[in-house]
């Protein structure tokens, strides 16, 4: 595969999940849909027998579990994370519902082709129960973002994020059913951005075609347009 930019990558993904694995069925659909030109080469869950996992085999992936009680540090975990991605020659992380933080050894080799979803509309609530932190600040949206990793938690540069209105019969539940409809539709389309080399972590942040993205990163679907 050869980008806009005459790079040549392998096409090569590996998503990375600990759960159900609903984003990572978006990119096996996406992939067989041709939406998303890649290969899902590997998919690495840190929990066995998640629901995640056998999706990936029912799609033919290759599929490791690396658990993290295996390991007594963080760094020797990521190491071995690391590993598995450097021997399926991996040009693109997919974090999706992968629920570890990351250490400088997993992150450094992979800065700028590493990829997070958020279910918030950050900067507003990093970190876990999101939708519950949206509903008991009584805010009348909440939404997703995809964003670059980057050292600190929840904060590298977004790319995308997607807002969905919250009714007064919302709870957890209902909200995180219609932002999962918004991380389907986001994710794969930004994967695919990058794999054409069109999507770049810079000095300055995200950039898309040489242009730098907004600070909440492009809206969708507002600012997606057909060409995009
Ligand atoms: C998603 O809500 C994602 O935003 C968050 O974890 C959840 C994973 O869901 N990071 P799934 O396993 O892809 O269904």
């Amino acid at each position: 595969m050869t980008d806009t930019t005459g790079n040549t990558s392998n096409g090569n993904i590996a998503v990375l999940i600990s759960g159900t694995g609903s984003n990572l069925q978006a990119f096996i659909d996406a992939v067989a849909s041709g939406q998303l030109q890649a290969k899902i080469s590997l998919v690495i869950s840190n929990n066995p027998g998640v629901a995640g996992l056998q999706r990936a085999a029912d799609a033919g992936i290759e599929t490791l579990c690396i658990d993290h009680r295996d390991y007594e540090h963080r760094e020797t975990f990521d190491a071995a994370l690391t590993n598995a991605l450097q021997e399926h020659d991996i040009d693109l992380v997919i974090l999706a519902g992968f629920m570890r933080i990351l250490t400088a050894v997993f992150i450094e080799p992979y800065l700028g082709r590493l990829l997070n979803i958020h279910p918030s509309l950050l900067p507003k609530y990093p970190g876990l129960h999101t939708h519950q932190r949206a509903l008991n600040a009584g805010d009348d949206e909440a939404g997703v973002t995809v964003h670059f990793v980057t050292a600190e938690l929840d904060s590298g540069p977004p790319v995308m994020q997607a807002r969905v209105a919250i009714s007064n019969d919302d709870t957890p539940g209902t909200l995180a059913a219609k932002v999962h409809v918004v991380e389907h539709k986001t994710y794969p389309l930004v994967a695919q951005w990058f794999m054409q080399g069109r999507l770049r972590l810079t000095n300055e942040g995200a950039s898309l075609d040489g242009e730098a993205l907004p600070e909440c990163g492009v809206q969708y679907p507002q600012e997606v347009s057909p060409t995009l």
